[in-house]
C-alpha cells in the first residue's frame, strides 16, 4: 500500500522513524465508528495496514470504537427500528460486533487494547477530554468541521472531536496500559479523519503532550464509480461488504462502474480509463502481485484486455480475501473480545537502536 501510493501522505512520520532508529517504543492508534453491523472493504485498508505496522514494529495498538459518535450523529429512531431498547444500546451492540470483526483481522491480543467510548469515559481519559475541550473554541470546531450558522448542530457534535483526540496521548489510558510511560503515537487511517488530528496536534504542546504522527490513505471508491461513496450504514448496491457471499461479490463486481470503452471497437481503439474503473482500482488496493498489476494496467489501458477479464481478476482477488475474513470471524467469541477490552499492560517492543547505515 505504501509502494502503490495508497498511503500517500503523513504528518511527522519522521518522528516515529527516529524513535525506531533510537530504539524507543511508540504506539499505534486507530478506530472505527460502528454505524452498521457490516463493515466494508474500505475498512480493510486502514485495518490491514495497521496490522502490518503492528507486526513490522512489534508495536502496541489502541483501537477506539465510537458508539458515542454514532449515537450523536444518527437518526433518533434507529435503535427501536432495529428492535433494540434504545439507540444507545443499538450502537453499543454494533460497537461490540465491529470489534469482533476487527479482531478477525488478526491483531495480537498481547499488544492490542480495544475500547468502546461509553465504557472508557472517566479516569485519565475524561481528564484529558475536558482539557482538550477547554482549549478548543466552538469557532475552531465550526471551521475545522465545516459547521455553519443555522446548521442543526447539537452540543454533542461540537464536544465529540475532543473524544477522538485524546487516544493520541498515552496519558489518556489507565496507567497499566503503557506502564505509565509517555509514548509517541502514530495514527494510520484514511484522509477523512485528518480534521480530528489537525485539531489534536494544535493543542498537544499546550497540554504538555506530544503531537501525534499521522499516516493517511486514499479512499477506496464505491462500486458505482470514482465519485460514489462506500457506505456501511445505508445498504447500497455501491458497497462491497465484508459479509457478502461469493455470489454477491461476483454479482456486485460484475455490475461495478467500468472505465472501459462503450463499445468493443471503441475499447480496442482508445483503451480503458484506469482511474475511473472500479475493478482496476480495487486491484491497486488488493492485488499483491506487482507484475500482474502492471501487466493489467498496460494491456487494459491499451484496449488489449477487456472489462470482463479485469472484473474476473478482481472477483478472483476479492473473494478469497473476504472468504478468509469470514472464516476467521466465525471463530471470534465474546471471551476473546473481553480479553482485548480488558485493561492490562500491553507488551512493549524491545528495540535496539540501529545505525544510520543499517536504517
Ligand atoms: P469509520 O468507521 O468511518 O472508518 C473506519 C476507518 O476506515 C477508514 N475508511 C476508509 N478507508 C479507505 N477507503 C474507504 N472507502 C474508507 N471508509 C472508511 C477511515 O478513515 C477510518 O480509518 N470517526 C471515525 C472513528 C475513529 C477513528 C479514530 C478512525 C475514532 N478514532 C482514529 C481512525 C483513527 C470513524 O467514524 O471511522
Amino acid at each position: 500500500m505504501l509502494k502503490r501510493g495508497i498511503y500517500y501522505c503523513h504528518r511527522d512520520l519522521d518522528r516515529i522513524l527516529d524513535c525506531v532508529e533510537k530504539g524507543k517504543p511508540f504506539y499505534l492508534y486507530t478506530g472505527r465508528g460502528p454505524s452498521s453491523g457490516a463493515m466494508h472493504v474500505g475498512h480493510l485498508v486502514p485495518f490491514r495496514f495497521t496490522l502490518f505496522l503492528q507486526k513490522a514494529f512489534n508495536a502496541p495498538l489502541v483501537i477506539q470504537i465510537t458508539d458515542d459518535e454514532k449515537y450523536i450523529w444518527k437518526n433518533k429512531q434507529i435503535g427501536q427500528q432495529k428492535g433494540f431498547k434504545d439507540k444507545l444500546s443499538y450502537f453499543y451492540h454494533l460497537a461490540r460486533e465491529n470489534s469482533k470483526d476487527i479482531i478477525a483481522f488478526g491483531f495480537d491480543p498481547e499488544k492490542t487494547f480495544i475500547f468502546i467510548d461509553t465504557d472508557i469515559m472517566g479516569g485519565n481519559f475524561y481528564k484529558n477530554v475536558i482539557k482538550v475541550q477547554e482549549m478548543v473554541t466552538v469557532n475552531t470546531i465550526n471551521k475545522i468541521f465545516g459547521f455553519k450558522a443555522g446548521d442543526p448542530v447539537n452540543c454533542g457534535q461540537i464536544a465529540y472531536p475532543a473524544i477522538q483526540a485524546v487516544p493520541s496521548f498515552s496519558s489518556s489510558f489507565p496507567d497499566e496500559i503503557f506502564g505509565g510511560k509517555q509514548l509517541p503515537c502514530l495514527i494510520p487511517c484514511a484522509l477523512d479523519q485528518d480534521p480530528y488530528f489537525r485539531m489534536t496536534r494544535d493543542v498537544a504542546h499546550r497540554l504538555g503532550e506530544m503531537k501525534p504522527s499521522c499516516l493517511y490513505a486514499k479512499f477506496i471508491p464505491g462500486l458505482n464509480g470514482p465519485k460514489g461513496k462506500m457506505s456501511s450504514s445505508s445498504s447500497t448496491e455501491g458497497t462491497l461488504f465484508l459479509t457478502d457471499t461469493a455470489k454477491q461479490i461476483k454479482k456486485k463486481i460484475n455490475k461495478s462502474f467500468s472505465g472501459g470503452g462503450a463499445t468493443l471497437a471503441e475499447h480496442r481503439e482508445f483503451g480503458a480509463k484506469l482511474d475511473q474503473d472500479v475493478a482496476f482500482q480495487y486491484l491497486t488496493f488488493f492485488l499483491e502481485n506487482d507484475e500482474k498489476l502492471s501487466e493489467i494496467a498496460h494491456r487494459y489501458s491499451k484496449g488489449e484486455m477487456l472489462t470482463g477479464e479485469v472484473k474476473r481478476v478482481c472477483i478472483d482477488t476479492m473473494t478469497p480475501i473476504l472468504m478468509d475474513f469470514q472464516e476467521r470471524r466465525k471463530t471470534i467469541t465474546d471471551a476473546m473480545l473481553d480479553k482485548f477490552m480488558t485493561v492490562r499492560e500491553l507488551q512493549l517492543p524491545e528495540y535496539t537502536a540501529v545505525t544510520k547505515s543499517e536504517s
